[in-house]
């Protein structure tokens, strides 16, 4: 069996790809600050912006392919710690990268639709990437380091995920929502920025498919539609029979936010679909396909 080796195990993205990979992969997954336990799968402590313990944990462990998911990924917070900030998602993605040169391991590294400036309608992976934030700006870099360093690796170009939370410190958008309506609180959602919605384990199918078609490059691993928040909110009241009078709309004028936001960033997904042969889901499907899996809700 290969061995896989998820940086990031203990968040949003990889407790889901634990879960998903753990019956195909001898599966280890890294944590910072949240130790966890899985059926299935080894936990150890890493801290990626520690040269030396990263390289021999990654050593030790001879894994075929990392996955590495691990990020500072709050805009706002990137935006007022940068420092802090570019040692995780520039010089820890630089450790990471290195290692993984040393076993000979294929990396895949998860990125975002930040490293656009949303100037364009729709972007396809040759578009010139200009992030307008600094989270942006530190996961380009991260690309960057990891396309000059390993000869075997993959970027994976991620957007607003969402799915159900499997560890409690976790959060995504869509969960979000759930939890409010369903406590009948009101809620104002934004009207005027588009993102491609990514139902987790659609993203998780593409990841492993990068290692099992054994690809190479920049892909957009999205969902299909590009939407507001406030339309995703309407779909989970309409989804999850919710009271949709608790939804009321709003733009992002009103938000405190610190980091700037592009208007819409729209990611062309034909390549995930022609090369890793994997279906992108609308909105609506991904939010049925939440309701038909089993849960697990703190
Ligand atoms: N979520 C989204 O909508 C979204 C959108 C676009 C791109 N992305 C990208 O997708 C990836 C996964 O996102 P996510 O939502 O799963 O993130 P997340 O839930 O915030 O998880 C981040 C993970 O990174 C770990 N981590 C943080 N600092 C670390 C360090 N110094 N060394 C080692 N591990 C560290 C955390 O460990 P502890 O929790 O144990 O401390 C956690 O496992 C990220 O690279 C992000 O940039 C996400």
């Amino acid at each position: 069996m290969e061995k896989l080796l998820i940086i990031g195990g203990s968040g949003l993205l990889g407790g889901h790809l634990i879960r998903y990979a753990k019956n195909d992969f001898e599966v280890v997954a890294t944590y910072k600050h949240h130790p966890f336990k899985m059926d299935g799968c080894r936990s150890i402590h890493m801290d990626i912006t520690d040269r030396k313990k990263t390289e021999h944990l990654v050593l030790k462990e001879k894994p075929d392919l990392i996955v590495l998911t691990a990020a500072q990924r709050d805009l706002d917070y990137c935006e007022t710690n940068k420092e802090e900030v570019r040692k995780i998602n520039v010089e820890g993605v630089n450790n990471v990268a290195e290692a993984s040169k040393k076993v000979q391991a294929k990396l895949i590294f998860l990125s975002t639709d930040m490293v656009y400036d949303g100037k364009k309608d729709h972007y396809i992976e040759e578009d010139s990437p200009n992030p307008i934030n600094y989270y942006g700006d530190t996961k380009l870099k991260g690309e960057i380091a990891v396309a000059n360093t390993v000869d075997e690796y993959a970027i994976a170009r991620v957007s607003f995920l969402y799915d159900w939370i499997i560890f409690g410190h976790t959060s995504n958008f869509v969960a979000w929502i759930f939890r409010n309506l369903k406590e009948g609180n009101q809620i104002e959602l934004f009207t005027d920025q588009l993102r491609n919605a990514t139902y987790i384990k659609s993203a998780c199918h593409a990841l492993i498919n990068i290692f099992n078609k054994n690809e190479n490059g920049i892909f957009h691993v999205a969902g299909k539609t590009c939407v507001t928040r406030h339309y995703i909110g309407m779909k989970v009241a309409e989804v999850f029979g919710f009271d949709k009078d608790l939804i009321s709309a709003s733009d992002s004028s009103k938000s405190d936010w610190r980091a700037k936001r592009p208007r819409k960033c729209c990611l062309d997904v034909n390549k995930m679909k022609k090369r890793l042969g994997v279906n992108p889901m609308d909105i609506e499907e991904g939010l049925l396909a939440m309701k038909k899996a089993a849960t697990r809700w703190d």
